[in-house]
């Protein structure tokens, strides 16, 4: 079983997502670590995240040590993973991994293209959305509570930014598939939409 979970930045995707592989008892993998992982390597070797050629290498040579690293959430990674998941040859060498890790036993993943490009047969698919100002309030208390100096302005254009360059890129954009049940958690909160979403999970798996 494939549950694809899509959606703009902060959505809340990774926390429901974690909850509900748990609920039914499947492996979860959170595609954007990989982005950001990649992001990071090219940072770390002071190149450029716009670059092709070092974004490329930096993805064909990523390794599970990469992505356990504990900076991969602030904002340089945020805003080196757009960057470099822009660029054609990063998601053509991650594609792989994502297809085998749903393929072995099931999975849920989430990220931006799983139930348009990585998963499109999947069982289920959630296009998980909520306003730019709840998401933005969501993701400065979590950078908040880790320390991060941040200001709420900053997050949230810092998500705005993303979530435009994420819906204009030619590849992969980020767009709810056809058959997605589109999800907004605006109103929610973690443990609403985490019952709602297996309620409509359940529902429609019968
Ligand atoms: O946690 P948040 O929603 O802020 O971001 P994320 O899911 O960790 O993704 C970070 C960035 O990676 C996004 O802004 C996308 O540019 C990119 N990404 C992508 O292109 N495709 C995916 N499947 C997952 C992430």
């Amino acid at each position: 079983m494939i549950i694809a979970i899509d959606g703009p930045a902060a959505a809340g995707k990774g926390t429901l997502a974690r909850r509900i592989a748990a609920a039914l008892g499947l492996p979860y993998l959170d595609t954007g670590l990989l982005y950001r992982a990649v992001g990071r390597r090219v940072l770390d070797a002071g190149g450029d995240p716009a670059d092709p050629v070092a974004a490329k290498a930096a993805a064909e040579s990523l390794t599970a040590a990469d992505l356990a690293r504990g900076d991969l959430r602030d904002g340089a990674a945020s805003k080196a993973a757009s960057q470099v998941a822009s660029i054609p040859a990063v998601r053509a060498a991650l594609l792989g991994f994502q297809r085998h890790f749903g393929d072995v036993h099931g999975a849920v993943l989430d990220g931006r293209d799983i139930g348009t490009i990585i998963f499109p047969d999947a069982d289920i698919k959630l296009f998980v959305t909520a306003s730019l100002e709840a998401r933005a309030g969501r993701r400065f208390a979590e950078l908040r509570a880790k320390g991060d100096d941040v200001s709420l302005a900053a997050v949230c254009d810092d998500l705005a930014a993303r979530d435009d360059a994420d819906a204009k890129r030619a590849a992969a954009p980020l767009v709810a598939a056809a058959d997605a049940i589109l999800f907004d958690t605006t109103a929610m909160d973690a443990d609403a939409a985490f019952a709602r979403a297996l309620a409509l999970i359940k529902a429609k798996l019968g």
